[in-house]
């Protein structure tokens, strides 16, 4: 075997826009995810928050973003940051940097303050070496837009271009949001996403105070004159303007024979189809497929367990426990990084308010879970009895079921890809 050159050195630093900018892109059009006219949608994400890149000979080859928002824990607001961006270009792969790079990430927005922190997958297990536990499932319909039941005729809309990117952050911002739903706070990150959009396009109502924007829906188009259509995001506040959206979508049915949309928080989509089981069978296999497919892709992590506690205010009984928690990610963190994760023994208290406090206590029940599995059962993802069967967290039954009562919650949905 010929003896192998010796790899250059990695540097890790922050994103220089002056320096980097040009090898960043490089690196999404290695992965595929940047088309060419589209680079100002990457400068405005990675300037939305932190940005580490890994330079190989001077260049940056990978390339780790972050950005700042809040998650929804029942009626509480909780500081938390996306991983936005983790892109490794083709001449670094499988050197470690993508890894290095975010955990580096993840300490240093937890340091900052972020109690929790989140992320789109790309397969599972990557993340779950950093303490990300996999989310709940996501409905994905494809439908008609003429299979949906009759509403009310929409009111003419106003037509909403990628100009229109503060107001339309300011809408999503005032959605109406439930538990585990995500907000940005960086307005660029919604800029970034419709200038990103292929064919992006949206229809909305001006009817807040001020003729704010209150209720709108953004798409991305795949072929204009049939679709399919892929609803991005939508926003309302109430019902009415839930319908009203909806019954927007379905004026487009005359031409267009596919949307797609990421079921809302709470809603059965499936109840505003006519004979749902009939348009799947009879688009089977076409190039309009009407089906409903349910997705597990995002992942989240609790950073800071007393700061995450605090917040948690539970209806049901009140439980005292010890857990002993795991933390994959400190085996990529040394001494000098300025979080190193949360593996430990704590005693914890669930409630009308929670709390926890180092250490053990003999006379009470352990838990045993990763921080990943923890931060599912927390979010109420899936009851502890059913994490214990698949996941990385294990106790005594008795304890296993009063913790499915405590945890009583809705169904977590962030309500913002990223
Ligand atoms: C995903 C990506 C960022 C990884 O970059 P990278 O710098 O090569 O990653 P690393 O070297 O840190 O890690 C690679 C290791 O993770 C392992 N790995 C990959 N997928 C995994 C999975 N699903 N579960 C567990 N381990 C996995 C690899 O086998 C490899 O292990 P090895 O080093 O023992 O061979 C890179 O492939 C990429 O840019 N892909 C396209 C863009 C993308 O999808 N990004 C992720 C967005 S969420």
């Amino acid at each position: 075997m010929t003896a192998r050159q010796k790899d250059p050195q990695v540097k890790i630093r922050d994103y220089d826009p002056r320096r980097d900018r040009s090898a960043v892109h490089r690196i999404w059009l290695e992965t595929g995810w940047l088309e060419k006219g589209k680079e100002r949608a990457v400068d405005l994400l990675v300037g939305c928050g932190r940005a580490l890149v890994a330079e190989i000979g001077g260049k940056a080859e990978c390339l780790v973003t972050s950005a700042p928002g809040i998650i929804r824990y029942l009626e509480e607001d909780l500081p938390f940051s996306g991983l936005t961006c983790v892109t490794t270009s083709r001449i670094a792969r499988k050197q470690g940097l993508a890894k290095q790079l975010t955990a580096l990430t993840v300490a240093a927005v937890a340091a900052e303050g972020a109690l929790v922190c989140g992320l789109g997958m790309f397969e599972q297990g990557y993340y779950d070496q950093f303490g990300f536990g996999t989310g709940g499932y996501e409905h994905i319909i494809t439908f008609d837009p003429s299979s949906l039941c009759s509403g009310e005729k929409a009111r003419v809309p106003r037509r909403i271009t990628s100009a229109d990117w503060s107001m339309v952050h300011a809408s999503r911002l005032d959605r109406a949001r439930g538990h585990g739903s995500c907000n940005f706070n960086p307005p660029e990150i919604t800029r970034s996403e419709m200038l990103y959009t292929k064919k992006g396009f949206g229809l909305g109502y001006c009817d807040g105070p001020g003729g704010k924007l209150s209720h709108h829906f953004w798409c991305w188009v795949k072929e204009v004159e049939q679709g399919p259509y892929q609803v991005m995001w939508m926003t309302f506040q109430t019902r009415e303007q839930f319908l009203e959206l909806m019954d927007l979508i379905r004026g487009l049915g005359d031409q267009v024979r596919l949307v797609k949309m990421r079921e809302p928080q709470g809603i059965q989509l499936q109840d505003l189809i006519r004979e749902p089981f009939k348009q799947r069978q009879v688009s089977e296999k076409s190039k309009f497929e009407s089906s409903m497919r349910a997705l597990a892709y995002w992942q989240m992590r609790i950073c800071d367990l007393p700061g995450c506690l605090e917040r948690t205010h539970l209806r049901g009984d009140e439980l005292r426990f010890n857990l002993a928690l795991t933390d994959p990610i400190e085996q990529f963190l040394n001494d000098s990084a300025p979080w190193r994760g949360l593996s430990g023994d704590y005693v914890i208290n669930l409630g009308s308010s929670s709390g926890v406090e180092k250490g053990k206590d003999e006379t009470l029940p352990t838990l045993q879970a990763s921080v990943g599995t923890f931060t599912r059962l927390w979010l109420g993802v899936r009851p502890a009895t059913g994490l214990a069967m698949t996941g990385e967290l294990s106790g005594a039954q008795d304890l296993l079921q009063r913790l499915d009562s405590v945890f009583c919650l809705p169904e977590p949905k962030p309500d913002w890809d990223f």
